[in-house]
């Protein structure tokens, strides 16, 4: 996506991207087949540096990050990124925590930030919402080379992607 777009060419471009989503998603019920596509979708259709997910999981016995459960690499397109992440650490374990979506204009400014590439300079963070009981069960994380990229317009057609993904996944 030409990150200079104005709203109404963003619009446009998300409107695609969550009706093609839609569509993958339609009679789909694999957790890996489908975040990988989604992933893949949304890295095409953005064109943002990276783009994945990390899933709640029980801690892994031998490295454990001193909780029952942490956030781990899921399906993502774009450089390696690290594989686990502590509740309440980074943007993603905030996500996480707070059941909420979180935008990072500046990713210096962000207490905590865990940088998986210096080129990174901007973030949106959106939590995968269980549907029944809206349980945070994974983020989708977009990560951008420039600062400032991610507005609401970003976050309502993001949301409205973990949206159909959640309910691909958990309905
Ligand atoms: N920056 C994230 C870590 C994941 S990478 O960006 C892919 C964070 O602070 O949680």
């Amino acid at each position: 996506m030409d990150l200079k777009a104005d709203d109404f060419g963003k619009r446009k471009i998300y409107e695609e991207m969550v009706s093609m989503l839609s569509s993958l998603c339609e009679g789909q019920s694999d957790q890996a087949a489908i975040l990988a596509n989604a992933a893949a979708l949304i890295k095409e259709k953005t064109g943002f540096f990276w783009v994945g997910f990390y899933l709640v999981r029980p801690c892994i016995p031998h490295k454990p990050l001193f909780d029952s459960e942490e956030l781990r690499l899921g399906p993502f397109q774009g450089p390696v990124a690290c594989y686990q992440i502590a509740r309440g650490k980074g943007v993603c374990g905030a996500s996480w925590l707070r059941a909420q979506t979180l935008v990072v204009p500046d990713v210096e400014e962000f207490p905590g930030h865990i940088a998986c590439s210096s080129l990174s300079k901007s973030e949106i963070v959106v939590p995968l919402n269980r549907p029944r009981d809206g349980k945070v069960m994974g983020v989708l994380d977009i990560d951008s080379i420039e600062k400032g990229t991610f507005s609401d317009i970003d976050k309502e057609y993001l949301e409205k992607a973990c949206d159909i993904i959640s309910a691909a996944l958990w309905d």
